[in-house]
């Protein structure tokens, strides 16, 4: 271990010396320090900017709304700064994807004159845009109009929405498909604030991650003023309405879905004020939470201000709010320290999650929180075994790769086992305090993972002593001291399960009529991976399972019928992947559908039918799992 962290911490040291990305303020820097940096181990190997250089620290957007042509045409104006020794006759080097570059201006501000660009060839994930610019510029101006080759952009038909009235648009950025609907420095150590003016169709109301002004002229306006990375950079436009959930939360949604959406997060501010209690104030003023149409390919996107939320969330009974506890959460870990790169991504998402079962746990208490991080961590294992063992390691190797591959359980779930065992370590009292040290001390920064190992050494050295740094960072697998709670509830759910496998029992038998959502999907995945037809037959019969309406209940018991070849489900199975989009549910189920000769033209047929209401992220996923239409 020492051997391991004397690495990290020169890796930290050459960082802090050379490179002027994210939180870091380098000295004056030579030619050849700046040729050192562009070697940097931790460089963003997924942008082709070079904020070392020059780094946009703003950005004016116009934005023009066509949904007749599914286009939206723009102009971004870059604010720009020039970094220590950046060479004299320096470009302004940008990240864009399936854009079409009309014009580029560069000047100062208020006089600009037209500017000679070219489009450095790349790679899938994009090329460089570089603007010509004279000595004293600080402004660029770029015009652009998004194509249908775009990922970063989902338009919807009004059939695709809640209400079916009118069209609907929603933008998902992360990882990197903001540079397919604006030319940006796309990396996450570089923070920019930006303000926008939307134009588009009467009667649309335009949300984005950023302050609603007053419309002016015919244009909806936004602006935020804290710095963010560009994958946070959101809009969505369509029939919207709000309620207020608190006194600094409106939730957003087609007026057919308000009501439920309001009750559903009633708990908003309680979860607000539980992270405030642990790590500080909430930086952002407003917290809001936008439903989407059901295309949107994740549970939700931490948008600062505005969480976008998938409506499969909408259970009815709250018992699927942890997914807001999560985006809530990033409003610390993510939104305020970021990960400088992709490969930093669990210290976005391992502490996110760790953070939502804190509020979890005060929220709802440590049973419901324990079942929560058992369900995380028993699919983290059965997902872990089908990975390849460079996968399976939180300082993720993503190099040439797109930093979706780095979209697992590790990341998550292995991420929040690791500070769970840290917090082991020190006890409770001294990792919060410590936490809260780390979001204050980088508040509006993008940090690496060695960052994390440095401050984590001098902050916490017990910690640092008594946990496998490198085993936990740097190694496959989960390391064997990875704190799991137990639940009696679970243990009692896990023999019923047997029993009922085994013959030994009836479903009648079976005390389910109390069980929570989290009990459900304990037992559903305790039956193992298929069981006899008359076994799915007695339990379809005895608790309608075919008939449940939560989507995660949904999603298990379909994956369960699908591998038992239980037939009557079929019509629930074509419906659920019909009537939404989420990749997480749809994996598993086409997944398991493509391994089965006797399925695959089952699931083929359904895809086909289904694949055009899919957002691009999940058709890029399924594609690969049951093949192209
Ligand atoms: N930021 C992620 C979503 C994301 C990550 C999108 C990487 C694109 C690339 C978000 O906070 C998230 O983790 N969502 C989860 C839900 C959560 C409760 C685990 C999801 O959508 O499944
Ligand atoms: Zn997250």
């Amino acid at each position: 271990m020492p051997g391991f962290s004397r690495t990290l911490l020169a890796l930290a040291a050459v960082g802090f010396a050379l490179f002027g990305a994210g939180c870091r303020s380098a000295g004056v820097a030579s030619g050849k320090e700046s040729q050192l940096r562009a070697d940097q181990a931790d460089r963003d190997g997924h942008s082709r900017s070079r904020p070392w250089e020059i780094r946009s620290t703003h950005l004016e957007l116009e934005l023009e709304l066509d949904f007749e042509a599914r286009k939206l045409r723009g102009r971004v104006i870059h604010h720009l700064r020039r970094e220590p020794g950046c060479p004299k006759d320096a470009a302004f080097a940008c990240d864009l994807r399936a854009l079409e570059i009309r014009g580029a201006w560069a000047g100062r501000e208020g006089d600009l004159r037209a500017a000679t660009q070219r489009i450095v060839p790349g790679t899938d994930f994009g090329d460089g845009l570089e603007v010509a610019l004279e000595p004293g510029d600080d402004r660029v101006a770029i015009d652009f109009e998004t194509t249908a080759a775009g990922t970063g952009l989902q338009w919807l038909e009004p059939a695709q929405t809640a209400g079916r009235k009118a069209p609907f648009l929603f933008s998902q950025s992360q990882a990197i498909h903001a540079r397919t609907w604006f030319p940006c420095q796309d990396s996450p150590g570089v923070r920019a604030s930006y303000e926008a003016r939307v134009r588009c169709p009467e009667g649309l109301e335009v949300v984005m991650s950023a302050e609603k002004l007053p419309a002016a002229d015919g244009w909806q306006r936004f602006r935020l003023e804290r710095p963010i990375p560009s994958y946070l950079i959101a809009i969505a436009a369509g029939r919207l309405a709000s309620a207020e959930i608190g006194p600094r939360s409106r939730v957003w949604a087609e007026p057919e879905q308000l009501d439920l959406a309001a009750s559903e997060f009633v708990d908003t501010e309680k979860m607000i004020q539980t992270i405030e209690g642990l790590y500080g104030p909430y930086r952002w003023g407003r917290y809001d939470i936008l439903v989407l149409p059901p295309s949107f390919p994740f549970g939700g996107m931490e948008n600062p201000l505005l969480t976008f939320a998938t409506p499969t969330i909408l259970a009815g009974d709250r018992s699927l709010v942890a997914l807001i506890a999560h985006e809530l959460a990033h409003s610390w870990s993510g939104n305020l320290v970021t990960n400088a790169t992709w490969r930093d991504f669990w210290l976005n998402e391992g502490f996110t999650v760790y953070v939502e079962q804190r509020v979890m746990e005060a929220l709802f208490g440590p049973e419901r929180a324990g079942m929560e991080i058992m369900l995380a961590m028993r699919s983290l294992k059965e997902e872990m075994a089908e990975l390849e063992p460079r996968d399976q390691i939180l300082h993720v190797d993503l190099d040439g790769r797109d930093p979706d591959a780095g979209f697992t359980g590790v990341p998550y779930d292995k991420g929040a086992a690791f500070l769970r065992r840290l917090e082991q370590a020190v006890g409770r009292e001294r990792f919060d305090r410590f936490l809260r040290g780390w979001f204050d001390g980088h508040a509006f920064r993008s940090v690496s993972t060695a960052d994390f190992v440095e401050y984590l050494e001098r902050e916490l050295p017990e910690a640092a002593d008594a946990v496998d740094l490198a085993l936990w960072i740097e190694g496959p697998g989960l390391p064997e001291d990875a704190p799991i709670p137990v639940s009696r509830a679970f243990e009692t759910i896990d023999r019923k399960a047997a029993d009922f496998v085994a013959g030994s029992i009836e479903a009648g038998a079976i005390a389910a009529g109390a069980w929570t959502t989290q009990e459900w999907l304990r037992f559903i995945s305790s039956l193992g991976d298929r069981l006899p037809r008359e076994r799915m037959v007695a339990l379809d019969r005895a608790f309608g399972l075919n008939a449940r309406r939560n989507s995660e209940i949904s999603c298990a018991w379909l994956e369960l019928a699908v591998r038992s070849h239980y037939e009557a489900a079929w019509p629930r199975l074509e419906e659920f992947l019909c009537e939404q989009g989420r990749r997480k549910f749809l994996k598993p189920l086409y997944k398991a559908l493509a391994e089965d000769p006797e399925l695959i033209a089952l699931g083929r047929r359904i895809y086909a039918r289904a694949r055009p209401g899919y957002h691009a992220i999940s058709t890029g996923t399924i594609d690969e799992i049951i093949g192209r239409p």
